[in-house]
């Protein structure tokens, strides 16, 4: 009977935080965080974990204190980029083990700081609500360290991936020319824009020939999300197609590093400055609320 009232009052209580994070992502992030960033993408593969470990580094050399949160728990690799062997990682704190602040580690090359993930484990997406609950809570006090914190994202829209990106102030949306993968990107606006998310997304074109090609793309894109959604995702930025990336994450040493004269650090670098005005912009707005 206790037993039967336990698993009752439990599902009760997930129902509740199910329904709570379905009311946060429709408001389209009524509690989102200032400082916080998600990279998302709507393929796999397009560069998504590259380009949040170089921009959180381009974040960190203008002076920025820095996070690195690996959210893409079943394909963790983050750590695997920078070369690192983390002791703890964030499957620790969804087992309840230790907290947020417990499992991050100094990244001293690139002078941020990263939460790891772990590849293998169960993924984020199938998560009860109320551990997912906890841990946007937890993330959301961990900000309050940070100059920014830049969520690096599983590919696709699934629960998790709307929670977190309702909870930024801002999602970059990573796509490359690839058909499929402008598809993907346009479908994870119109799934996003469905649960009020997307005013808040912005377009970053990865792997481009030339900043003219990558332009085009973000234009194919636009047209498509103006016609049939109504909506106009402004472009955060072009990223070029450069062959020192692969180098880069062959030899697990940053690209700031390895080549930071390099094209691709170069479009990087001002990506980051357009979040460090994202951010300042949103914080004057919650101020002045
Ligand atoms: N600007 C670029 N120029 C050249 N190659 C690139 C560029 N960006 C990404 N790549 C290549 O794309 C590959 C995939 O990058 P990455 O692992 O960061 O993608 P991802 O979106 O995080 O993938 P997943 O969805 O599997 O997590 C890299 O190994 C790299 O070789
Ligand atoms: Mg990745």
């Amino acid at each position: 009977m206790r037993e039967e009232r336990r698993r009752s009052q439990k599902a009760q209580s997930e129902r509740s935080s199910e329904m709570k994070i379905e009311r946060d992502t429709k408001t389209g992030g009524a509690d989102s965080v200032p400082n916080l960033i998600a990279i998302a993408s709507g393929k796999g593969g397009v560069g998504k974990t590259w380009f949040s470990v170089t921009l959180a580094h381009a974040l960190a050399n203008e002076g920025k204190k820095v996070l690195l949160f690996d959210g893409d728990l079943g394909l963790a690799n983050v750590d695997v980029q920078l070369g690192l062997m983390p002791k703890r990682d964030l499957n620790d704190v969804i087992r309840g083990r230790l907290s947020l602040d417990k499992v991050t580690q100094h990244y001293e090359e690139g002078n941020f700081d990263i939460v790891a993930g772990r590849s293998g484990q169960a993924s984020l997406s199938s998560l009860p609500s109320q551990r997912l609950s906890a841990l946007r809570e937890q993330i959301t006090d961990i900000c309050s360290q940070y100059d920014v914190v830049l969520i690096d994202l599983g590919a696709g829209v699934d629960r998790t991936v709307r929670m977190l990106s309702a909870s930024a102030t801002q999602t970059l949306l990573i796509t490359t020319d690839e058909p499929t993968s402008l598809t993907d990107a346009y479908a994870f606006i119109k799934l996003g824009n469905a649960a009020g998310l997307s005013k808040n997304v912005s377009v970053v074109v990865n792997q481009s020939s030339s900043v003219s090609e990558g332009e085009k793309t973000y234009k194919t894109l636009l047209k498509a999300c103006e016609n049939f959604l109504r909506l106009a995702p402004p472009l955060a930025g072009i990223i070029r197609l450069d062959p020192r990336v692969k180098d880069t994450i062959r030899h697990q040493t940053p690209l700031l590093i390895r080549s930071p004269n390099s094209e691709a650090a170069e479009d990087v670098e001002k990506i980051a400055r357009y979040v460090g005005k994202i951010i300042t912009q949103a914080k004057r707005k919650l101020a002045g609320r």
